[in-house]
């Protein structure tokens, strides 16, 4: 072979490996208004930015004459390039190849750029569109599975791991998906499930569509196995690109910084007249916090899911915080199993990439009834305890009206460990409402009294002024200001100052054995 020659067939293997499973496939995934994994690519990364790794692997099954069916690449495009200048690892699965199925060679692929991205302290991005399991390769498949799962696991906690679902993930396949930080899946092209409408329907009888089963809405709104639902394919890969602005590379930085043009010592008076003076009103959490962080901008994570408590990422003075917030317009801002569970796991998150902690508070305990009580709200609402108390981040928390009973200890309360604690003049920390705290600490005076309505409204008045105001809990210590709403963001932007060079951590172990 001529040197020419030799250059030649290098650009011929290329080509037939960007081709993927050829044309008529592509123009299928086309069609089903889905793009091809080189597509996606070039939308989530800088332009330019991607380098290919391990482009010409093939697969090496012999059986059902598959030996004589190999695409270069083998249904998996990885390398790795940059978003917004920073370096991230990249899988993206390839529908037109194999229907995307993972076989031993793809699952070396996927491990290699994760391996990668941990040594280098940088986040893994998966694009997930396959059949699942090879089904020619067998037990072979399975194993690749189970070493990209161990490496989910390794890696959780080191580098971000952030999955896209653009087509179907089913079976085993969606544990990898379910191990990383965040999903975003695509409405109406993207399903995730564990077992199909065609089992379920033989094993239960149940008829359900695959849109319904697990399609983007379900999984945002009733599982919460989701994070993000995105309208198509180019908003899914922003959605990544914007999350990842507030993240850092790794464990071991800082969130990255963007400076901000928006004042820190602006007050804003508005917020004095937002918490309403009745103590059952409600009010939009998110209205405060938008009027607090930098430019109003709030980036919400599981908007659609246990919407009583919210969760995202907003910036203080152009740095990244996590914010978790009652929702007093929904369920008056209870905490229930999934409430909790969702704050829990955002607080972790946080915790684990030196992301700080803005908590606001306005709680009237926990959600009564049997579902929550026989649905273990026991165990899942010591998720959120656990998580609060085990962070070591800064935490600043707000107390904007209702902190009740366990649910005011929970909310990063000073007990544990949060590091200052704000109260506005509208906050009632006690160990209840002023009724259930007068029906059971006056139960036999009210049996007693000639007008037990009168004397009620008076008993109920008496507790409110003694105990639902946030003066006792400021008297303690346990608040460190009572603040004028109308001064939160100043004062939260000083605190967090403060607290940049915060260090704090925990008993040395193996792992703590957080209730799951
Ligand atoms: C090998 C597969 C495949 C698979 C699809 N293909 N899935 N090849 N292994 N798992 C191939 C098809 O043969 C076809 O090849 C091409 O991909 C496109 O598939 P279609 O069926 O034509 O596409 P579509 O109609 O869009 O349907 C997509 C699909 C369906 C719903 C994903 O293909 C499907 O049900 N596949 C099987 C899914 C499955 O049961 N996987 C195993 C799950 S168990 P040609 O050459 O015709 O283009 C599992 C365990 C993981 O994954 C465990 C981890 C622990």
């Amino acid at each position: 072979m001529s040197l020419q020659e030799k250059f030649d067939h290098l650009k011929k293997l290329n080509q037939l490996a960007m081709e993927g499973g050829g044309k008529d496939r592509i123009e299928k995934q086309h069609a089903q208004g889905k793009l091809t994994a080189r597509e996606r690519i070039d939308l989530l990364l800088d332009p330019n930015s991607f380098i290919e790794l391990d482009r010409l692997v093939t697969h090496r099954c012999t059986d059902f004459d598959m030996d004589k069916k190999k695409f270069y690449g083998d249904g998996v495009v990885t390398g790795y390039g940059t978003i917004n200048g920073r370096l991230v690892f990249v899988f993206a699965q390839d529908f037109t190849v194999f229907g995307g199925s993972l076989s031993e060679a793809y699952a070396k692929k996927i491990c290699k750029i994760m391996d990668l991205a941990a040594k280098t302290g940088a986040p893994v991005i998966g694009l997930n569109d396959s059949g699942g399991a090879r089904i020619q390769e067998g037990v072979l498949s399975l194993a690749g599975y189970a070493e990209i799962f161990l490496r989910n696991t390794l890696y959780s906690g080191v580098v971000p791991q952030i999955s896209a679902i653009m087509g179907p993930c089913a079976g085993g396949a969606v544990y990898s998906p379910a191990i990383t930080d965040f999903i975003v899946m695509v409405k109406e092209t993207s399903y995730m499930f564990v077992t199909g409408p065609d089992v379920i329907k033989t094993v239960t009888h149940e008829e359900v569509t695959k849109e319904k089963l697990g399609g983007a809405m379900t999984h945002n709104e009733v599982s919460g196995v989701a994070h993000f639902a995105a309208e198509d394919e180019k908003e899914c890969l922003y959605i990544i690109r914007e999350l990842l602005s507030f993240i850092p590379q790794n464990n071991m930085e800082d969130p990255p910084a963007i400076p901000s043009d928006d004042p820190p010592d602006r007050r804003d008076e508005s917020l004095n007249d937002l918490i309403p003076d009745q103590p059952h009103k409600p009010y939009d959490i998110k209205e405060v916090i938008k009027r607090v962080v930098d430019d109003g901008y709030f980036f919400e994570v599981q908007e659609h899911f246990a919407k009583n408590i919210v969760v995202g990422f907003a910036r203080l003075a152009g740095k990244p915080v996590g914010i978790v917030a009652n929702q007093p317009a929904v369920l008056a801002g209870c905490l229930d199993i999934n409430a909790s569970v969702k704050a829990a796991r955002f607080v972790r998150f946080c915790d684990a990439f030196n992301i700080p902690l803005l908590t606001f508070v306005d709680v009237p305990g926990f959600l009564p009834g049997t579902a929550q009580e026989f649905g273990g709200i026991i165990k899942h609402g010591a998720k959120l305890l656990y998580a609060y108390a085990e962070a070591t981040v800064p935490k600043v928390t707000v107390i904007t009206r209702k902190a009740y009973g366990g649910a005011y200890d929970v909310m990063s309360s000073k007990h544990i460990r949060g590091d200052i604690n704000f109260a506005y003049p509208t906050a009632e920390i006690a160990v209840m409402g002023p009724d259930g705290a007068v029906n059971i600490v006056f139960r036999h005076e009210l049996l007693k009294a000639d007008d037990p309505e009168k004397r009620k409204a008076e008993l109920v008045a008496e507790y409110r002024a003694k105990f639902a105001n946030p003066y006792k809990a400021a008297e303690l210590g346990y608040i460190d200001e009572v603040i004028m709403p109308e001064d939160t963001r100043p004062r939260v932007i000083r605190a967090f100052d403060m607290l940049k060079t915060k260090r704090d951590s925990n008993p040395p172990k193996k792992h703590g054995n957080i209730p799951l």
